[in-house]
């Protein structure tokens, strides 16, 4: 059984509540459980958020090494300014996967700009909650 972490950072632990003109009104607790009966079996899903930069770090060398065969990335802000989290993904083996649910290349110039994208996978973004789902798929379909 393939297994897959979702590591989402500041702020989307309040989705459903948050900006919901942009973000939806569905739950991450609604969205991670659609993740999870979308994998049909074919994969586990492990789930961790954080507001705290650190925190996000930590959970990437934890997971990064063998421990899972992909991760799912919603770094929020830190997508646009963290260079440590940028440097965290380079550093380790996992591939990752990042994802926004809102289409950050029509939103505010500064959200245009990742500087985790470089060294992630690949990107998904702008499908709203789906965008864990395709992610998780995406994984699934690395050799
Ligand atoms: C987000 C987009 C980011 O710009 C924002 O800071 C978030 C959420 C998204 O999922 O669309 O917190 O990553």
């Amino acid at each position: 059984m393939r297994r897959i972490l979702i590591v989402n950072g500041p702020n989307l632990n309040l989705t459903g509540r948050r900006e919901p003109e942009i973000y939806g009104t569905r739950t991450m607790d609604d969205i991670i459980a659609d993740t999870r009966a979308a994998m049909d079996g074919s994969a586990e899903i492990d789930y961790f958020q954080s507001n705290s930069e650190g925190a996000i770090i930590d959970r990437l060398h934890a997971a990064g090494f063998g421990a899972v065969d992909g991760i799912v990335l919603n770094a929020g802000a830190y997508t646009h300014t963290s260079l440590a989290i940028a440097d965290a993904i380079a550093a380790i083996a996992t591939p990752v996967v990042e994802v926004h649910m809102s289409r950050v290349a029509a939103r505010e110039p500064i959200r245009r700009q990742s500087l985790i994208g470089p060294v992630c996978r690949g990107t998904i973004a702008g499908f709203g909650p789906d965008v864990y789902r395709l992610a998780c798929h995406a994984i699934l379909a690395l050799a």
